[in-house]
């Protein structure tokens, strides 16, 4: 085989094989096959696309280009949750106390992240004396006997995955469909899931700006997950402004303790039981949504939820006195109401600007090497649909520095105040 001659079978549009694409991911993976043949290839992906089968090849050669978590010593199926990415999400801190606490086993591996905010274990962190850092076996008795472990990725996942990301990055190939579907479900599937629950975004603070986009992602995935054996459904949901009202690591940590005392925001509430709803369906622990649903209510009313929360927190060696005291997590030297500058109804509060005010204040990376301040953010006291009047507080910006220019320049550009709003659904629809 020749990776001139692949090359040239994707410009002219012809599938390629299950052997050429191991060819190519193995190729690249060992250094083999050059970057600047791979990008050819990237781009012919990005113009001609790929078929069903195409994208589930590519999905398995990634996952097989490095080691696999073995989650089969686990009772019960596992079923990851997976979002793709907006602002102020913190639904990772609320489902996975939340579905634990049904007895479906959740065994999260999570990063931290690059943009508006940190990701799952940045926000972990925040929380003293949290370990992430578990060994394989003790892992899966945690999750055995508790139900709930969340860990720092530990082995070398998708390689090839890492390698391609890096490429697409400055190759402007990262918009294609087949290429973000096969890097998502493929460290999914490496990580050990048996079925997959997918939160795709759809709106101004998100990957996909149009349902139609997200639409084509989430039929891709769903249908990659299916050809490979993961029972995968996926959600569309609105990210057009942020999700909850907290956006910063310990703000949003506070703010999913409020969740679990049903006393959250209603969006972040809302979404949370549907995509929790989703996970008890796909682990089999319930029969229909609305059932689900149901049962996760309770769990919050009860205070089972919250229960699993600090007993999730108290095994991982956190001191969860933050749960009746939040502020003991610390909070910013500067709390600064963002005020309305006329009245009327908030149209948009653009969810990346919103997200990029936060991380200004350093609330999230720009690049890995960046530090965050845990206790910096935004916390936002009106949403779209919201009646406003002039000097009403919008948002109050908890900085650590009194010069905020940057952030209030951003915050400027992201609100919108008209004479009516547009309603925003929450959930699009789901695809299964
Ligand atoms: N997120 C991923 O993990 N991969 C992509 O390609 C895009 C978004
Ligand atoms: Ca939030």
């Amino acid at each position: 085989m020749r990776m001139v001659d692949l090359i040239h079978k994707k410009q002219e549009n012809q599938a390629l094989t299950q052997a050429e694409i191991q060819y190519i991911i193995n190729g690249f993976t060992e250094g083999e096959i050059p970057d600047y043949q791979m990008a050819a290839l990237n781009m012919a992906v990005y113009f001609n696309g790929m078929n069903a089968k195409e994208v589930s090849y590519l999905t398995m050669a990634m996952v097989e280009s490095g080691d696999q978590i073995d989650l089969s010593a686990i009772k019960g199926i596992k079923v990851d949750k997976h979002s793709t990415g907006g602002v102020g999400d913190t639904t990772t801190l609320v489902l996975a106390p939340l579905v634990a606490s049904c007895g479906v086993p959740v065994a999260k591996m999570s990063g931290r992240g690059l943009g508006h905010t940190g990701g799952t274990l940045d926000k972990l962190e925040t929380i003293k004396g949290f370990n992430f850092e578990i060994a394989e076996a003790a892992f899966i008795a945690q999750v055995n006997q508790h139900q709930v472990a969340v860990v720092g990725q530990t082995g070398d996942l998708t390689p090839a995955d890492k390698k391609l990301y890096a490429l697409r990055d400055v190759t402007s190939t990262v918009q294609s469909i087949p290429l973000i579907a096969s890097s998502i479900m493929s460290k999914k599937i490496a990580s050990g899931a048996d079925a997959i629950v997918l939160d795709v975004k759809v709106g101004d603070g998100a990957f996909m700006k149009t349902i139609e986009m997200a639409e084509e992602l989430a039929n891709t995935m769903v249908e990659i997950g299916n050809h490979l054996g993961r029972k995968t459904v996926a959600i569309l949901s609105n990210m057009d402004q942020p999700l909850g009202f907290a956006i910063g690591n310990t703000l949003e940590v506070n703010e999913a303790v409020e969740t679990l005392k049903g006393k959250g925001p209603q969006d972040l509430t809302e979404l949370c039981l549907n995509l929790g709803a989703q996970m008890l369906l796909s682990a089999e622990k319930v029969k229909s949504l609305p059932e689900g649903i149901e049962m996760l209510q309770a769990q919050i009313d009860s205070g089972a939820a919250l229960e699993k929360f600090r007993e999730f927190i108290e095994i991982q060696g956190g001191d969860a006195s933050f749960i009746d005291n939040p502020e003991q997590l610390g909070k910013a030297k500067y709390q600064i109401p963002y005020l309305a500058k006329k009245s009327g109804v908030v149209s948009h509060w653009v969810a990346d600007l919103v997200g990029e005010a936060a991380m200004v204040l350093g609330a999230g990376r720009a690049v890995k090497e960046d530090e965050i301040d845990p206790v910096v953010g935004i916390v936002l006291k009106a949403k779209v649909g919201d009646p406003v009047q002039e000097g009403d507080p919008l948002a109050i910006i908890h900085s650590n520095r009194e010069d905020i220019d940057d952030c209030l320049k951003r915050l400027d550009q992201a609100i919108q105040i008209a004479d009516t709003a547009k309603e925003l659904p929450l959930i699009y629809k789901t695809i299964d």
